[in-house]
């Protein structure tokens, strides 16, 4: 039940590149109440660990304060990624003799290779079109604890509360079924970030596998600076004008650009030949449609470097395409050139208050 005493969930998106906050005014409604950003200087958080917290707190303080956000009684949904989770569908033969919480738990043991000692571990029960008639299908997900704690204390600094911890995987499946609800299609989200990149298949809504390759903005940012002889801070701006449309610097920083486009590609399509062959033991025969998000999805030339080596139609997604974007004053131009950043943290904006228990 939502109270009257709650405020809607505050979403906070921890990047390696910059927070990310979202507002709805109440999870599914579809309004935008309240979107912002603020850059964190590299190194701070390095795939998912929190390393300088003085620095990523100050960050966040400032953003708050910048989008008007009172932090007393608010909770917050925040969502953790990286090394620190282990996320697996399984489909397992279901026996009422067994516990079925000692079983899912011996499994995920041995699925994601880990004594789970120092995780916090969950399983859910999910539909599936997937199974053989006396199986059910399960998605299992562990974080680590300190990890997670290391949020906590984050939001406990700046006066917050958690009320929803998430995982970027999830994000990513639920703001895209949200916006682009798709039937009968094998489809690919990929969220590509400054350090790494994630990738879930949907078929019909359903999650049915995803994988994270540390990977992203970073790295051709890295290699332009090399190409160059720039440091980093020139080389990010250099690549983010080329992507944007400016010929000269594009022709410039192409060949480099296009190197990271190559390895990237190669390696999203080993997931896919995985997924394929190992996962769905050939069950698909090819990817319907690969959509894109993520700050790095705008690079020069990848998404048609990614359409030919995948052979599948790639467009970049617009986390707010079913959310009207009114109520928090943002204009439709930020929206079309920079929504693309806000993917995972609508999917985390879409994550209503009541579901707290
Ligand atoms: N217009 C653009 N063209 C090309 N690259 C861009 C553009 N805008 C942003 N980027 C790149 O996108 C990356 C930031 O994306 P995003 O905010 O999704 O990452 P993040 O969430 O901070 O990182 P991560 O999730 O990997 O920790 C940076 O590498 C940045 O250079
Ligand atoms: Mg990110």
């Amino acid at each position: 039940m939502i109270s009257f005493f709650n405020s809607p969930l505050l979403a906070i998106d921890f990047g390696s590149s910059s927070i990310k906050i979202m507002e709805m005014t109440s999870g599914r409604s579809g309004k935008l109440q309240c979107l912002g950003l603020e850059l964190l200087p590299r190194g701070v958080i390095e795939h998912g660990v929190i390393r300088e917290p003085e620095t990523i707190a100050a960050a966040l303080q400032k953003l708050l304060k910048r989008l008007n956000i009172k932090t007393k009684n608010r909770r917050v949904a925040i969502s953790i990624s990286g090394v620190s989770t282990l996320v697996k569908r399984v489909a397992m033969a279901f026996d009422a003799d067994v516990d079925l919480d000692e079983a899912i738990f011996e499994e995920a043991k041995q699925r994601f290779a880990h004594n789970l000692e120092d995780m916090y571990f969950r399983f859910e029960e999910v539909a599936s079109t997937f199974v053989a008639e006396a199986e059910k299908a399960y998605i299992l997900v562990a974080a680590k604890i300190d990890t997670v704690e290391q949020y906590i204390d984050l939001i406990h600094r700046v006066g917050l509360k958690v009320g929803i911890t998430d995982c970027d995987f999830f994000c990513l499946a639920n703001m895209f079924d949200f916006n682009y609800p798709i039937a009968d299609a094998l489809t690919m989200a990929i969220n590509i970030g400054a350090s790494s990149t994630q990738i879930v298949f949907l078929y019909n809504g359903e999650f049915l596998y995803s994988r994270e390759i540390f990977m992203g903005g970073n790295e051709i940012s890295q290699k332009v600076s090399d190409f160059l002889k720039v440091d980093f801070e020139n080389a990010e701006s250099l690549k983010i004008s080329a992507s944007m449309g400016e010929q000269a610097i594009a022709e410039r920083i192409k060949p480099a650009i296009q190197e990271i486009n190559d390895q990237l590609a190669a390696e999203i399509n080993t997931t896919v030949t995985y997924f394929m062959g190992e996962e769905m033991a050939g069950r698909f025969e090819k990817v319907d449609h690969i959509f894109l998000c993520g700050g790095a999805a705008s690079t020069l030339n990848l998404g048609t470097t990614l359409s030919s080596t995948l052979r599948a139609p790639v467009q970049t997604i617009n986390p707010f395409q079913r959310i009207d974007t009114q109520p928090s004053g943002i204009d439709m131009d930020y929206i079309m050139t920079q929504g693309a950043l806000f993917g995972i943290s609508v999917g985390l904006g879409l994550r209503d208050i009541s579901e707290i228990k």
